[in-house]
């Protein structure tokens, strides 16, 4: 028998074995629990006991789980109701939703959901009471009541918006569930930008992986950013800063920061973060409660897809994994890869690529060398030249990268721009000796990234190139090493000021 917790549940239903099945698990579970078996039943109990959930089926006689939920709503709007449910509809989640339904569970309900939903249901109860309405009670009824009003609207929306993410958590990956999360985030919170981190955690840094919008925003100090992210990350607690007033990692640019840590299964898997860079807006304890609330659902989304796509820890720890061991030899590798990818979207956004294919090179961009990891010490570290057995060697790893990819058993396009970044247009690259537009065309915006950033750099057998042999170079190479279209792109951009170092 697990702790004795104080919360007391309510579970309604017309089928009676169903009740006793639930009654003993939560009872189990340490919680008290009462049970009805219609809606008139449970208003009685409700108008006896306090209750701080109440989980409800939907058919029942005399009366249902809508006009149940109703009922609260009216009397008590801090007791969240959850319905159990055939697939709801949209409409149906809308009407529902206003009468103060939380979330919906599909039948057959399985105890372990109910208990997860359960959970994350009192949590946000917690937070929506304790946060919202006490401390906004002082400020007089007048106030709550508009408060209550703009927030009952903003749940309306959002209540739509999880419907969605978790309709897309049945189709979708892991990457469109980031992706959906930040979109909402700056919709529904008016921010400026949002960004998710990934936190790797054997290199203790957060990673960034999607942002609404894709643009780069204010300039911040990377490094203070990334420290204020940790530390946030290792409180586990969200974070607000509704007016910045030199917060330590926050760019003074930033006027208004929060940031709430995903957990899945109790472990901090990343980090979701809004800023406001313009205009009035101002975050409040309201919108960190959203936040919350969307963190919580797209956790459990991943959760879902992390068993749908079984990987045995999540993809992306698995990949970055991966690259932090590479790092951990060679810190070039993952600086130059965040480069080529940086270099290789702005190439691709002014190509016309789709929103698909700059994720696509995000990801191939920042995992190409990861082949890399195949080699030796000697011959990856060496400082001086190599020999024609070593260039062998080297030459190997976009076949090992793309081998890696494959063995994890997803990212079926992304293997291939990995495994051809070698290649050059004229056919005499490797590992397949690819020419012109066999070679995809990812990995042709790709590979100019890639030359373009090593040359750039300095490296332990050679120092960086001035700009204009580099240049010179590039230029040179078009129609050989090259796609000659892709490189006139490139030196437009170039000169225009659009890549920098
Ligand atoms: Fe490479």
């Amino acid at each position: 028998m697990n702790n004795k917790k104080k919360e007391k549940i309510l579970f309604v239903d017309d089928e009676e074995n169903i009740l006793e099945v639930v009654r003993e698990y939560f009872e189990f579970k340490g919680y008290a629990v009462a049970t009805a078996l219609n809606g008139r039943e449970a208003v009685k109990i409700l108008e006896n006991e306090k209750i701080d959930c109440c989980f409800t089926d939907i058919n029942m006689p005399e009366m249902d789980g809508v006009q149940l939920a109703e009922h609260i709503w009216r009397t008590d709007n801090t007791i969240p109701v959850v319905i159990m449910t055939g697939k709801p509809t949209i409409d149906y989640t809308i009407k529902t939703i206003k009468h103060g339904v939380v979330d919906f569970l599909v039948k057959p309900v399985n105890l372990n959901d109910m208990e997860l939903c359960l959970e994350r249901v009192l949590n946000q109860r917690e937070l929506f009471i304790e946060n919202i309405l006490l401390k906004k009670e002082v400020e007089g009824k007048k106030r709550l009541e508009e408060l209550t009003k703009q927030l009952q609207n903003k749940v309306d929306d959002l209540r739509i918006l999880n419907k969605i993410i978790s309709e897309f958590a049945e189709i979708g990956s892991t990457k469109d569930v980031f992706k959906r999360l930040v979109d909402m985030v700056t919709e529904i919170s008016l921010a400026d930008m949002s960004k998710f981190y990934v936190i790797n955690w054997p290199v203790n840094r957060p990673f960034e992986t999607v942002s609404c919008p894709e643009t780069s925003g204010p300039e911040i100090d990377q490094a203070l950013f990334e420290r204020l992210l940790m530390n946030i990350t290792a409180d586990g607690i969200p974070f607000l800063v509704s007016e910045n007033r030199g917060v330590e990692g926050l760019s003074g640019d930033i006027l208004s920061f929060m940031c709430v840590p995903l957990k899945i299964r109790d472990k901090i898997f990343g980090v979701l973060t809004a800023y406001v860079a313009h205009g009035e807006v101002r975050f409040s304890e309201k919108d960190l409660y959203y936040l919350s609330v969307m963190t919580q659902n797209a956790a459990q989304a991943i959760e879902n897809l992390a068993l749908y796509e079984n990987i045995y820890e999540n993809l992306f720890a698995t990949l970055y994994g991966f690259v932090s061991v590479l790092n951990a030899r060679d810190s070039y590798t993952q600086q130059h890869s965040n480069r080529v990818t940086d270099i290789s979207t702005i190439i691709g956004r002014e190509l016309g690529c789709s929103t698909e294919e700059l994720d696509m090179l995000n990801v191939a961009g920042r995992l190409h060398d990861i082949g890399k990891i195949g080699i030796r010490d000697e011959i990856l570290l060496k400082p001086g030249k190599l020999t024609k057995e070593e260039f062998e060697k080297i030459k190997e790893h976009p076949s090992i990268g793309a081998n890696i990819i494959k063995n994890l058993g997803f990212w079926n396009r992304e293997i291939n721009i990995i495994k051809s970044h070698h290649e050059r247009f004229d056919g005499t690259g490797y590992p397949s000796g690819l020419k012109g537009k066999e070679i995809p065309l990812l990995s042709r915006i790709l590979s100019i990234a890639d030359v373009y950033d090593a040359l750039a750099s300095d490296r332990p057998y050679r120092n960086r190139m001035d700009e204009k042999s580099i240049l010179e170079y590039l230029q040179g190479g078009a129609g050989t090493q090259f796609d000659p279209e892709i490189i006139e792109i490139f030196l437009r951009l170039y000169n225009e000021g659009k890549i920098t170092e």
